[in-house]
C-alpha cells in the first residue's frame, strides 16, 4: 500500500498565501486498475498562477500544480515503469492516473516526457514545459517581433521573461528587461544576451527607458501589470505590439482595493498600439513545435536557462511564497 502526501486548500488565500492556509495530509492509494499507472514526484513547478486559479477551486482541492514524475506501477502498457510523465497532478508525492479520465484544470493530460537526452527533467517544467511555450508561443503570435524592432519585458528575470529575451536576441531585437535586483539585472546582460536592464526597485524606470530606448518601443511583453506597464505603453512607438502574459504586481493585492483602470486609452489610440491578453493552452495543438525549437536552440548554445531549486516536498510553499516574492532567478523548482 502506498502513502501519498498531499497538501489540500483549506483557506482561500487572502492577499499574501500564509502556511496555515494549506494542509499536508497523508492518503493511502488503493490498488491499480486496468489502465491505470501510479506515479511518484521528482520535480514540482511553483508558479504564479497557482496563486490566483486556486480560488476557482473548492475548499479541500489538493494544490494545484505541475510535476515531473516517475512510473513507479503500471497496468498500461503506454506508460511503463521507469519512464517519466509530465502533468497537472497537483502538490502530492504519489498519484494513480487513470489515462481516461482528465480531470486536469489545465486541460492538458499528463504526457509522457519527451526525449531530452542528457538534460535533466525538470527542464519539462520550465524551458522545455509551460513556461518555455508561454514565451515562444506569446512572443512569436501575439508581439510579432521584427529584426531591429525594440522590445521591453518585464518579470524580465523569471522563468518567462529570461527566455522572451533570449528568443527575441535571436530574432534581432534590441531586448531591454526589467526585473527587480542588481544582481537579476547583471545576469541579464552578462549571461543572458539582453542589451539592458532596469531595476525597477531602485531605478527612475521612466527616465531610465527613455536613455536606453532612445527610438522607443515596439513590442512589450507584460508579465507585470500595474505601473510598470503604464510606463512602458506610454513609450512606445506607431503600430506597438503589447502581449499581456500575467500581472503579478496584483496578484496579493486586495481586490475591492485596486484601481478600476489607469488610463491607458492615450498611448492606444494615439500610436494605434495593439494589446492583447493569451493563454498559453491556446496553442496546445502546437505544444511540440514549441517544446522541440526551445530544445534546438538549447542544443544550438542559443538559449540558456536557470532553475533556482529547492530541496524538499515539506518546503513547497516557502518555495511558492519565494517565487511570488521575487527569491528565483529563472525557474522556481522544487525537487521532491
Ligand atoms: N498567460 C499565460 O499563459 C501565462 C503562462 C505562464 C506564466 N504567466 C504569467 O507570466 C508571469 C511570469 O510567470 P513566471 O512563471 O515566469 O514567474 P517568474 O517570473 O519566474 O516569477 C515571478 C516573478 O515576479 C516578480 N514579481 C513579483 N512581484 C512583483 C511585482 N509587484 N512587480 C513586478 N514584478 C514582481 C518577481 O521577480 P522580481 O525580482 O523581478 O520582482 C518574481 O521572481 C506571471 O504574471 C504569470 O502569471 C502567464
Amino acid at each position: 500500500m502506498v502513502k501519498a502526501k498531499k497538501y489540500v486548500l483549506i483557506n482561500y488565500f487572502v492577499n499574501q498565501p500564509k502556511p496555515t492556509d494549506l494542509k499536508l495530509v497523508e492518503e493511502e492509494l488503493p490498488p491499480l486498475q486496468d489502465e491505470e499507472y501510479l506515479v511518484e514526484a521528482e520535480y514540482f513547478s511553483v508558479d504564479p498562477y497557482m496563486r490566483l486559479y486556486v480560488l476557482n477551486f473548492p475548499l479541500g482541492t489538493t494544490m494545484i500544480g505541475g510535476q515531473v514524475a516517475k512510473i513507479i506501477e503500471s497496468k498500461n502498457p503506454t506508460f511503463p515503469v521507469g519512464k517519466r510523465i509530465v502533468g497537472y497532478l497537483g502538490w502530492r508525492t504519489h498519484t494513480i492516473i487513470s489515462p481516461n479520465i482528465d480531470n486536469s484544470f489545465a486541460q492538458q493530460k499528463p504526457y509522457l516526457l519527451p526525449d531530452i537526452g542528457d538534460l535533466p527533467s525538470s527542464l519539462s517544467l520550465g524551458v522545455l514545459g509551460m513556461p518555455g511555450n508561454t514565451a515562444y508561443f506569446g512572443l512569436l503570435e501575439i508581439c510579432k517581433p521584427k529584426s531591429g524592432e525594440t522590445i521591453v519585458i518585464s518579470g524580465a528575470a523569471g522563468a518567462v521573461g529570461s527566455h522572451v529575451g533570449q528568443i527575441a536576441k535571436i530574432l534581432g531585437l534590441n531586448v531591454i528587461g526589467i526585473c527587480g535586483s542588481d544582481e537579476k539585472c547583471k545576469w541579464l546582460v552578462e549571461e543572458m544576451g539582453f542589451d539592458f536592464a532596469i531595476n525597477y526597485k531602485t531605478m527612475p524606470v521612466a527616465a531610465r527607458l527613455r536613455e536606453v530606448a532612445p527610438q522607443g518601443v515596439d513590442c512589450y511583453f507584460d508579465n507585470v501589470g500595474g505601473d510598470i506597464s503604464g510606463i512602458v505603453m506610454y513609450q512606445m512607438n506607431l503600430f506597438g505590439r503589447v502581449a499581456v502574459c500575467g500581472s503579478i504586481s496584483s496578484y496579493d493585492a486586495d481586490t475591492s482595493s485596486l484601481p478600476k483602470c489607469a488610463i491607458l486609452q492615450p498611448a492606444l489610440v494615439t500610436n494605434q498600439l495593439k494589446m492583447e491578453g493569451f493563454i498559453v493552452r491556446r496553442w496546445l495543438d502546437r505544444w511540440n513545435e514549441g517544446v522541440i525549437q526551445n530544445l534546438q536552440w538549447i542544443r544550438e548554445g542559443k538559449l540558456r536557462y536557470r532553475e533556482t531549486v529547492t530541496k524538499g516536498f515539506e518546503n513547497m510553499f516557502d518555495a511558492f511564497i519565494g517565487m511570488l516574492h521575487g527569491d528565483n532567478t529563472g525557474k522556481a523548482i522544487v525537487q521532491a
